[in-house]
């Protein structure tokens, strides 16, 4: 099985890039409200706006709640509770040789990704999975959304 697959859907416009960096990344980070104990400050989940929501929605898809992913550091090996798939699209890549991998259930690697910028994906997050090689000072932004919020 895939953990990664490209999927044909329309590209972010350019006012709604720009709506999300100027007003929806520094939100209040939603990531651990379920996990307080599990808390990074270097990865954030915020909602987004009405403005970006309501193209997403009209957009994408009706049945999902949008959301913005910041990540400012590598992120550790984990993989997501309660959730199968995610939609990703990335706007910010934080730098040029960041990778998505995939690992087994022993954490051996099996699958390594570079992203392309402003591209839908959905990956497999059911599965062990990271995010390495964050530049420093730079961060990598998503548009990703809650199925099952
Ligand atoms: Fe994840």
């Amino acid at each position: 099985m895939a953990n990664i697959k490209k999927i044909n859907l329309p590209k972010l416009p350019n006012d709604i890039v720009i709506e999300i960096l100027n007003n929806n990344i520094n939100g209040r980070n939603e990531a651990f409200d379920n996990h307080p104990d599990e808390a990074l400050n270097f990865y954030k989940w915020v909602s987004a706006n009405e403005k970006v929501q309501t193209w997403c929605k009209e957009n994408i898809s009706q049945d999902i709640h949008w959301g913005i992913q910041i990540i400012e550091k590598d992120l550790p090996i984990h993989n997501d509770l309660g959730t199968l798939a995610k939609f990703n699209y990335v706007i910010a890549n934080g730098g040029n040789d960041v990778v998505t991998n995939f690992y087994d259930d022993e954490k051996t690697l099996i699958d390594s990704h570079n992203l392309e910028l402003n591209q839908w994906y959905i990956l497999n997050v059911e599965i062990y999975h990271n995010v390495q090689n964050i530049q420093k000072n730079s961060k990598r932004i998503s548009i990703t959304g809650r199925i099952m919020p």
